[in-house]
Order: C-alpha cells, then structure tokens, then sequence
C-alpha cells in the first residue's frame, strides 16, 4: 500500500461543524474551540464563512471571530467565501487562505448559492483574480462528489471535470466531499482515481461526511492512493444546510486515532483534542457523535 507518512488535517469544526448547528454559541465559545484546536496541534482551520447572514446565520459572527482570535504563528486560519463580498471580509478579517466551492450535482448547486455549477466557476473568476493579485492562496472544494441529495446519478467524469477547472484556476488544493456521507471505499476509489487522471494527487483532498458511518474507512480508501490531505471536524460536527439529511463530517479524534494506530503522523494530541470535543459539545447539550471521544472520556476528560 502506498500510505504516506504525514496528514495534514483541515479542521473544519468551527465553519462546516457550526454553520449546522440549531443551537447559536457565543462568538466567545467559537474563539475558544479555535484555540484549544489549535493548541492541539491542528496547523490549517477553517474559522468561518462569509457568507449572507439571511442564509447562514451562524456565521454572521465570522468578522469577529477573525478579529478577535489568537493567531499562531505557522498556522493557517482560513475562511470560506461565496463571491466578492464574501472575499472582502476574508481580506478585512486578513485570512491566511480562502476556500471556494462549486459541485458536481447541479441541483444541490443551485440550493447551496443560487446558481449553476458553470455560473458558479464564473463567479469564483473575480474571486480568484483578487486572491492571486493580493497573494492569498485559495483551496476550492467540489461538492456531491459521491451521491447528491436530490437523487440525481453523479458521474465520477463530472467531478474531475469541475475539479480540473478549478485547479486550472490556481487551487492549491482541491476539496473532494462527500457532502451528504452515502459514499463506501471502492467506489471513493473510483472516483479519486478519475480525479487523480486530470490533477496532481498531491493536489487532491477529502471531505467525508459521516452520515453512514463511511467516513473513515473512506480516508484509508484515499490514504491507500497516496493522498495525505483530509478535512474533518471535531466531535463529528458538522452539516450542510442546503444538504437535506446530511449529518455531520468524519469526526477529527476518530481520524487522528486510526492515523496514530497506521503510524502516520499528524501532529494533532489526542489527549487536548478529545478534551476539545467534550467542550464544545458540552457547549451545544449533548455529547460527540465520535467512537473515539466516547471511549476515551473516562480515560482523559
Ligand atoms: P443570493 O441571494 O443569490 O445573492 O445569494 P445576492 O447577491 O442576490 O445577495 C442577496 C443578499 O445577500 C444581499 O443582501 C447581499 O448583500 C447579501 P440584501 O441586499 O438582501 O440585504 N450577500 C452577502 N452578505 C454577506 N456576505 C456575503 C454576501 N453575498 C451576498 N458574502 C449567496 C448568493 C452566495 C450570497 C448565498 O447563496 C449564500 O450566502 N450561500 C452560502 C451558503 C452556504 O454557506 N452553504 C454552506 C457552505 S458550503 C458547504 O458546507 C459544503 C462544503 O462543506 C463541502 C461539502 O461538504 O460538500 C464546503
Ligand atoms: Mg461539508
């Protein structure tokens, strides 16, 4: 097997974990699940979106949390945006990097930005001319990449050809989710490998949602191919809500745990991390929805 020796996780707990959540946390509680994440040793986190607030009113506070947020040096704090105004913020709030989104199910694109998948890569045009003039590095994500929550049949072409454009665009990184958590290894196998046809593997990530429990038999799937970059989100938050029945991304503990067991190094303490997923979830009234941190709450919390 061709497993690499380092992951770079990409926590995305503090945006996609707490953009689904019904319960709204004080800006306060967000700064804080930033620092102990990053205390843990995580060096790229998602911090929030600016995006509309009328859409997505859990994140109407990301200007703030960019501003007040200790920042640590080497450590990537990223923001996702919608268009020019959402970069703006991205650019005030002074994000380390950017991510754009587009999809490969028509249907969830237009639910998610109000727009197609084309209309979507023209919109990211400006967005990803400005990034490059102001030197602002830019990961972009491809959505429904295996199943689409209205039922359409997503073809693996489709995704690499939405992941070729936006590489071609200048990503550094492109995003693979599986946003609504229905797809199994071989067939995340499949469709990595139409996507590592068309770009470099190195430029390849993963995004699982868990929602059937796939999420990280999925990753050693992509581990298996080489690919050493995965996104996923403390204690297992997370959702889209423009995904109907998605649940939360693949749990970061459950990741790190299955990464430490395989001996490859990611640098994030499972100890702190643990502890993390007990505090924000404790924060939200109820306890994580990861294997990991259940087991290990009597052993560290
Ligand atoms: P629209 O209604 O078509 O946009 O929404 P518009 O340009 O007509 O603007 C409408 C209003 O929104 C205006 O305000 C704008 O100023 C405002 P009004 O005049 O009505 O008061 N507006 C904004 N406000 C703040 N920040 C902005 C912004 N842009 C416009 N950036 C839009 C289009 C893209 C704005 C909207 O559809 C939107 O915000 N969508 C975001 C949806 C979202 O955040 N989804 C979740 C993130 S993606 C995800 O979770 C998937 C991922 O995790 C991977 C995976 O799992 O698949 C990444
Ligand atoms: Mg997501």
């Amino acid at each position: 097997m061709n497993y690499p020796s380092n992951v770079r996780i990409f926590e995305v707990g503090a945006r996609d974990g707490l953009q689904n959540e019904k319960k709204m946390l004080p800006t306060s509680v967000k700064i804080e699940l930033i620092e102990r994440l990053v205390d843990a040793g995580v060096t790229a986190i998602e911090a929030g979106s600016f995006v509309s607030p009328k859409w997505v009113p859990q994140m109407a506070d990301t200007a703030d949390i960019m501003e007040q947020v200790a920042r640590k040096s080497g450590v990537s704090y990223s923001v996702l945006t919608p268009n020019m105004k959402g970069y703006q913020g991205a650019v005030a709030g002074k994000a380390d990097e950017i991510l754009i989104f587009s999809a490969a199910s028509e249907a969830f694109n237009q639910k998610n930005i109000n727009c197609s998948i084309a209309e979507s890569l023209e919109r990211f045009e400006p967005v990803v001319a400005a990034a490059k003039k102001d030197g602002i590095r830019f990961k972009a994500s491809v959505s429904c990449a295996l199943g689409s929550p209205f039922g359409e049949e997503i073809p693996p072409s489709t995704v690499a050809d939405v992941s070729k454009k936006l590489y071609d665009m200048g990503a550094y990184e492109i995003s693979i989710a599986d946003t609504i958590g229905v797809g199994t290894p071989k067939q995340t196998n499949k469709v990595l490998q139409a996507v590592a046809d068309v770009i470099p593997l190195d430029a390849i990530g993963v995004h699982f949602h868990d929602t059937y429990g796939q999420g990280t038999a999925n990753i050693l799937a992509a581990l298996q191919m080489g690919i050493s970059k995965v996104d996923s989100s403390v204690a297992g938050l997370g959702g889209c809500p423009y995904a109907p029945g998605a649940t939360g991304n693949v749990a970061t503990e459950d990741v790190v745990y299955m990464l430490n067991g395989m001996g490859i190094d990611c640098g994030i303490d499972l100890e702190k991390l643990v502890k993390t997923a007990w505090f924000i979830s404790d924060h939200l009234g109820r306890p994580p929805v990861s294997s990991v941190a259940k087991a290990l709450k009597g052993k560290l919390v």
